[in-house]
């Protein structure tokens, strides 16, 4: 008799052992199957399109602002300070007192946001390449208005305004080069921006979406015609 209730006894432990044994490692499981919710991840820019959007939070305000009339800025006067579609334009305005350095924080103070000027009666066009602070590299100043002797340079025509459209009311097609302009607010929005090409939308972002790079004049697709093999006919 005792011998049959030990082996009951032993067999109703190693029973419990197992029962205790499984709901652990079944629980364990449970916690095992946990699914991590995954990292935010975060779309790779394309290099070429990241400076679009570098003036972007500013779109609204920009949207939101009121034109001041009495100083806008007009082509003619932004084409006047610039030797061809593209060169650096001069520093129409006195370098501040003993300033020799090659600007940096000089200038940005001014033109990294813009913002009227009391003492250029201006306001100040934003840079679209902030990040190169020697700017006195490629801008000089303007110390003279009028060439010391006449010369025959004539000025590469800047690209049409107004006519690059393909359609009444089709987003007109990019007439510049997009290097060094890849950051479009900068140019095309706000008090700065000469009065017609100042972009009624600034609040759109990316705006290569729409608006696409004129090639046309650049690219002579000729070169790349395959020569036809007389042979072969
Ligand atoms: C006190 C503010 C201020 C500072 C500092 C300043 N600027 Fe300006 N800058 C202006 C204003 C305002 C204008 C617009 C002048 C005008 O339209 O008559 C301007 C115009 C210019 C332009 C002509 C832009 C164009 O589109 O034609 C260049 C280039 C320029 N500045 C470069 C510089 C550089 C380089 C420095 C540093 C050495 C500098 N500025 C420092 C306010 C400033
Ligand atoms: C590597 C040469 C280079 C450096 C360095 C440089 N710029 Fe420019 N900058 C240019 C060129 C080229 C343009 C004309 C861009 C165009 O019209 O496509 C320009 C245009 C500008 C404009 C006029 C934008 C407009 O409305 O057309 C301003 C303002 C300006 N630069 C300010 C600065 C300031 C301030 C610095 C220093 C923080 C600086 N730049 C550094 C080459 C340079
Ligand atoms: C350095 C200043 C500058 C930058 C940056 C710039 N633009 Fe321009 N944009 C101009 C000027 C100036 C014109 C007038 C035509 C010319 O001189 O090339 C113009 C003309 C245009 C036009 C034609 C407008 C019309 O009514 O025909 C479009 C569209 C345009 N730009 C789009 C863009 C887009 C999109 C970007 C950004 C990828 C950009 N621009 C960046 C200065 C700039
Ligand atoms: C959803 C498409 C779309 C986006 C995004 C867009 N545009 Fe436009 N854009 C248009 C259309 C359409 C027109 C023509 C408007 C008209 O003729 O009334 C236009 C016109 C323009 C013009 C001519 C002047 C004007 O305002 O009518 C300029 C300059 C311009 N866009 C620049 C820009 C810039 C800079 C951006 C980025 C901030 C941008 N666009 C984003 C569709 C777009």
């Amino acid at each position: 008799m005792k011998k049959r209730l030990g082996i009951i006894l032993l067999f109703t432990l190693l029973f419990i052992g197992f029962i205790i044994n499984w709901g652990y490692s079944y629980k364990k499981g449970l916690e095992e199957a946990y699914i991590p919710i995954a990292k935010e991840q975060s779309l790779p820019i394309i290099f070429s399109e990241k400076k679009v959007f570098e003036r972007s939070e500013f779109a609204l305000d920009y949207l939101n602002m009121p034109i001041d009339e009495a100083h806008q800025r007009t082509l003619d006067s932004y084409y006047n300070n610039r030797a061809y579609p593209g060169a650096p334009p001069s520093i129409p305005h006195p370098l501040i007192k003993g300033e020799r350095g090659m600007g940096g924080k000089a200038c940005l103070q001014c033109h990294q946001n813009g913002g009227f000027t009391d003492k250029f009666n201006a306001y100040a066009p934003v840079t679209p390449h902030p990040e190169m602070i020697n700017c006195r590299q490629c801008h000089v100043a303007q110390n003279e208005s009028s060439f010391f002797k006449e010369t025959t340079f004539k000025k590469v025509l800047f690209a049409q305004v107004g006519n690059n459209s393909a359609l009444p009311g089709s987003p007109p097609m990019i007439p510049h080069e997009i290097q060094m302009r890849e950051n479009c607010l900068s140019c095309h929005a706000g008090q700065a921006a000469p009065k017609e090409i100042r972009v009624t939308h600034p609040d759109r972002i990316n705006c290569r979406q729409c608006h696409l790079p004129d090639t046309r004049k650049v690219v002579d697709s000729n070169i790349f015609t395959r020569i036809k093999n007389t042979k072969d006919e």
